[in-house]
């Protein structure tokens, strides 16, 4: 295969995971973003801090394919996808966490997570019932166990509570062959318990799946990531191990104040 055919294919990798260089998206005279270059990489647990506005939504954005950059490029594994649909950066392996409203919410956990391993999404959605031997089935099982809802495995996700909901979302990201999870707020409006949980289900991810996690509460942030990106007025402002991000006085005088966050 040449190499520009590997290239394609997403074989050849430049050794990271996701590599954004100069990526600005203006919303009219908003800079959302600007000139923000960062590079994950494989395998990297990633947090990205930052308070309301900072744009860190707007970077997954263009990172996902739902927005095109005003300018700047994004390598995913290697590949410049700056101007790809958000499936073709599935198809290399990216994936975000669905919201709520994406769950079957009349089907189980196990069907839902079934479904997502058929490579199913509610826009050609039909009622595909397994085989008997389908190894699919087996797949399933075990996302439904890596994010720890074996026990629930067959209520139906309208009876989940919301924690299970998010935990859920989790394992549909799971389904396929993910190489890079972005998680927006996976830890928001969740019981102490619950984000127990969810500290838990990611640091437990196989070591060549990385994710980028956008969290506000840094408790949650410095616990689960290797690396911290802090984001301010749509700008990198710091970048650092979490402790380097702990201690940094700047970060501490502009985000963590007099101990209340920037953001419920
Ligand atoms: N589709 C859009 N159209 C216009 N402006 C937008 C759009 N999306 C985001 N913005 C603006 O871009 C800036 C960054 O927003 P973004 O949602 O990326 O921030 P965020 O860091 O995710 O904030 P939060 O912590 O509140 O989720 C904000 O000023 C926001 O109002
Ligand atoms: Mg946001």
């Amino acid at each position: 295969m040449s190499a520009a055919a590997a290239d394609r294919l997403g074989a050849v990798t430049s050794g990271s995971a996701l590599e954004l260089r100069g990526v600005t998206k203006m919303f009219g005279a908003l800079a959302a973003i600007s000139d923000v270059t960062m590079t994950v990489a494989p395998g990297e647990r990633r947090a990205v801090l930052g308070s309301n506005g900072a744009g860190k939504t707007t970077l997954f954005n263009c990172v996902t394919g739902g927005f095109l950059p005003t300018s700047g490029t994004i390598r995913l594994f290697g590949e410049d996808v700056t101007g790809f649909p958000a499936h073709e950066r599935i198809r290399r392996g990216l994936r975000r966490t669905y919201q709520i409203s994406l769950l079957f919410g009349g089907l189980s956990v196990a069907d839902n997570v079934y479904l997502a391993c058929r490579g199913v999404n509610r826009y050609r959605f039909s009622l595909l019932r397994p085989r008997s031997g389908d190894p699919l089935v087996a797949r399933a099982e075990e996302l439904v166990e890596a994010v720890h809802l074996t026990a629930a495995r067959k209520r139906l996700v309208s009876e989940l509570s919301y924690g299970q909901q998010r935990q859920l979302e989790i394992a549909l990201a799971l389904a396929g062959a993910p190489r890079l999870i972005l998680l927006d707020e996976p830890a928001a409006g969740l019981s102490p318990t619950e984000r127990a949980e969810l500290i838990a289900i990611l640091g437990n991810l196989p070591a060549h799946i990385g994710f980028i996690i956008i969290e506000h509460d840094m408790d949650v942030a410095l616990r689960v990531a290797t690396k911290v990106t802090m984001m301010h007025n749509g700008r990198v402002f710091k970048e650092g191990t979490p402790a380097e991000i702990e201690e940094d006085p700047q970060v501490q005088e502009l985000y963590l104040g007099d101990g209340t966050h920037a953001h419920g």
